[in-house]
């Protein structure tokens, strides 16, 4: 992240906006560094527009504050705020030509004739537009107006930009092109973003930070990878990389029991279940509601009757989509879990016919437990695997548990492992 000379800093405090009974934003708190580039990430109608609306000053927040470079600005209208804006329609003038639609802003602010004649040339290089200055809207593609959407709110020289889903009326590949455009301009510019999608691919191609929202709550703040590697709830384990989501009961630390039956070996032991999060240690052998989380590309299918297996279990659907091989196992009735492996070279996964009986294999640093409030679990030792490593012998040099520990967690006292484990 380069931030340009004298990039603005934006704080949203406890933001707030209902509509009728219905809180649309509740709460939502996140500071934006100069030139960082923050994506906030939901499924449709968890608040991300309301959110962008309220920062651009097209509706107004019940609670809460919104600061740009430490002053507050809600109470300044959306042309006073500098902010420039891509709507996720474009919302080109339709009866103006390209370079028209670009120095609008620039003739509203009254910047005079020179000034906007030379910043709209700038603006039509840098968005590769140079040809179509004379057009009209509707004779460009797609992603010729998403480009002149996106000149007209540089154009400005904004503060902050506000993006909400640019790339969703493009095709799948001029997305992607779009995409790197947005993210090498905005890192060229060093400008202050904030970008909305639903899309999960295209937030973690494009974002500093995260911001996972949901009903609109922040579920998780952080840089992609921590995100992806450290979930802090199920929601964000299943938004982010599509984890495998299932309910059960914990027992005895160390299997995870369905409620329709099937019981799952887990990778690591979770004897003190609770202790991160909630502060208090359940009894060893305790019984209690967890979710469990398993990313699809994190687990592998080999046959059946292996010691080391998770669970077992038939395969319904085998998917080869060239760079990736898809199996969707079926455990119970009620739970079928998405397996994803490489399609294509020497560690291609094999394949599984549908019908074939399986086992489902993952290691301790690939499950993510929470607990019955959806706090995230410390196993007693991560990485140690009862079911991969043999029990250690006590009789000889005294055994030392792997040092390896979460971020925020003290973990519990090392607990013997218990073996052997259910297969
Ligand atoms: N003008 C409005 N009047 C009533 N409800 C609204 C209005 N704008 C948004 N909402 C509601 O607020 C919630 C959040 O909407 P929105 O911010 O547009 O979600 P997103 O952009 O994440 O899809 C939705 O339930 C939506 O129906
Ligand atoms: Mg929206």
């Amino acid at each position: 992240m380069t931030a340009a000379p004298g990039a603005s800093s934006l704080s949203l405090d406890h933001l707030t906006r209902r509509f009728a009974t219905h809180t649309a934003v509740d709460e939502l708190s996140l500071e934006v560094s100069p030139g960082e580039m923050v994506v906030l990430l939901g499924p449709s109608g968890c608040g991300k527009t309301t959110t962008l609306r309220m920062i651009a000053g097209f509706i107004a927040p019940h609670a809460g504050d919104i600061r740009l470079d430490g002053s507050s600005i809600v109470a300044l209208p959306p042309h006073r705020r500098d902010m420039g804006i891509v709507f996720q329609s474009y919302a080109l003038f339709p009866h103006l030509s390209v370079a028209r639609n670009i120095a609008f802003g620039l003739e509203m602010r009254r910047a005079g004739t020179a000034a906007t004649n030379a910043r709209v040339t700038e603006m039509l290089r840098l968005v590769r537009l140079d040809a179509f200055a004379t057009r009209l809207p509707r004779h460009l593609s797609g992603g010729q107006q998403q480009r002149v959407a996106l000149a007209r709110a540089l154009a400005i020289h904004p503060r902050v930009l506000l993006l909400d889903e640019p790339l969703s009326n493009l095709d799948a590949a001029l997305r992607q092109d779009m995409a790197r455009e947005i993210r090498l301009l905005q890192r060229g510019r060093g400008i202050t973003t904030i970008m909305v999608t639903h899309d999960q691919t295209e937030a973690m191609a494009l974002a500093d930070r995260l911001v996972v929202m949901h009903d609109g709550k922040v579920q998780q703040i952080g840089p992609p990878e921590a995100l992806h590697l450290r979930p802090a709830n199920p929601f964000v384990a299943r938004f982010i990389g599509g984890s495998n989501v299932v309910q059960g009961r914990i027992d005895a630390g160390t299997r995870l029991v369905l409620a329709d039956g099937p019981a799952l070996a887990l990778a690591a032991a979770y004897h003190g279940a609770g202790h991160c999060a909630t502060g208090h240690v359940a009894a060893s052998h305790a019984i209690a509601a967890a979710t469990l989380a398993v990313r699809p590309d994190s687990i592998r299918l080999a046959e059946p009757g292996r010691r080391e297996a998770r669970t077992e279990g038939t395969v319904e659907l085998c998917t080869w989509l060239g760079a990736t091989l898809e199996h969707v196992v079926r455990l119970s009735p009620g739970v079928a879990i998405l397996a994803r492996g490489p399609g294509l070279g020497p560690d291609a996964a094999p394949r599984h016919a549908a019908g074939t009986r399986v086992s489902l294999h993952w290691s301790a640093s690939d499950e993510f437990l929470f607990d019955a409030g959806d706090r995230p679990v410390a196993a007693d030792a991560p990485h140690f695997t009862a079911a991969h490593v043999p029990p250690p012998d006590f009789t000889s040099p005294p055994f030392t548990p792997p040092s390896c520990t979460p971020p925020n967690c003290t973990p519990p006292n090392y607990t013997r492992p218990t073996s052997p484990r259910p297969t």
